[in-house]
């Protein structure tokens, strides 16, 4: 794993969208994964700004959100849907098309979350999955426990998961879905290359489970020690809890 530490968050941000815009120079229609959430929303908006400055192209890439709240009608404003149109798709040149998500509203949970398995499946597996983390070193809404599941299924969210999400429910932690779909960790870990980015003090502990304590299902985060090309982007506050020691013993 490449680890860097950058000085601010707008700058772990940058590093992310570049790499983002790097694999779509590389090719154009690149598979991607990606995330939503409070980091998710600084990486946005710089891929609109190098967008609209001519640097990144999006028409020929084809996009997978990695995680959907469970019961919420595909119009809802609450889905992680809305999010992406908000925060990135209105304002780029995606194709309507290429914008592929989970239905949390699918009546038949199973059925949708092969289809999407499929779905990724027929377009080749992601080329660059990014990825934030949550502070129990969740991903996705794969959240620590005694075991993980391989594939995209239906996930119990953790109540500090929910306490998290509750300000995209005008702060009340009542109106936020108690499941979720979300991408398995198998899944994530098919993706050519994987980015995650993480900034602020509150992901510091869940960085450290994720990069120093060997792989436990008690830090979903840490599995991606099994991927050979996962990039960790954070901040200053982010990298805290790892010792100096770790950096310089980064190839
Ligand atoms: C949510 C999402 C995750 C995301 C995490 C971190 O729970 N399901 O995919 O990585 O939050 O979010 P934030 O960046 O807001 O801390």
């Amino acid at each position: 794993m490449k680890v860097r530490a950058f000085g601010t968050a707008k700058e772990a941000a940058r590093a992310a969208a570049d790499a983002v815009v790097t694999q779509l120079e590389r090719k154009p229609a690149s598979v991607l994964g990606l995330p939503t959430g409070r980091t998710a929303i600084a990486v946005y908006s710089e891929l609109v700004r190098l967008y609209r400055i001519g640097v990144a192209d999006f028409s020929r890439a084809h996009t997978f959100n990695v995680d959907e709240f469970s019961g919420l009608a595909q119009g809802d404003v609450h889905t992680y849907r809305a999010f992406m149109h908000k925060h990135l798709f209105n304002r780029i040149n995606l194709p309507e098309a290429h914008r592929h998500f989970l239905d949390g509203s699918a009546a038949d949970v199973v059925r949708e979350c092969e289809r999407f398995e499929r779905a990724i499946a027929s377009r080749g597996g992601m080329d660059l999955l990014l990825l934030g983390i949550g502070t129990n070193a969740h991903i996705g809404f794969n959240e620590p426990g005694p075991r993980l599941h391989a594939r995209t299924h239906r996930a119990r969210l953790a109540v500090d998961t929910r306490r998290a999400n509750a300000s995209l429910f005008g702060g009340r932690l009542d109106k936020v879905p108690r499941s979720a779909l979300t991408m398995g960790v198998a899944t994530m870990l098919e993706a050519k290359a994987i980015v995650l980015v993480a900034t602020g003090r509150s992901k510091a502990v869940a960085i450290a489970s994720m990069l120093t304590r060997g792989i436990s299902t008690r830090a979903p985060a840490s599995l991606l020690q099994l991927h050979q090309d996962v990039d960790v982007i954070l901040d200053l506050p982010a990298a805290e809890k790892l010792p100096q020691s770790w950096f310089d013993a980064q190839p």
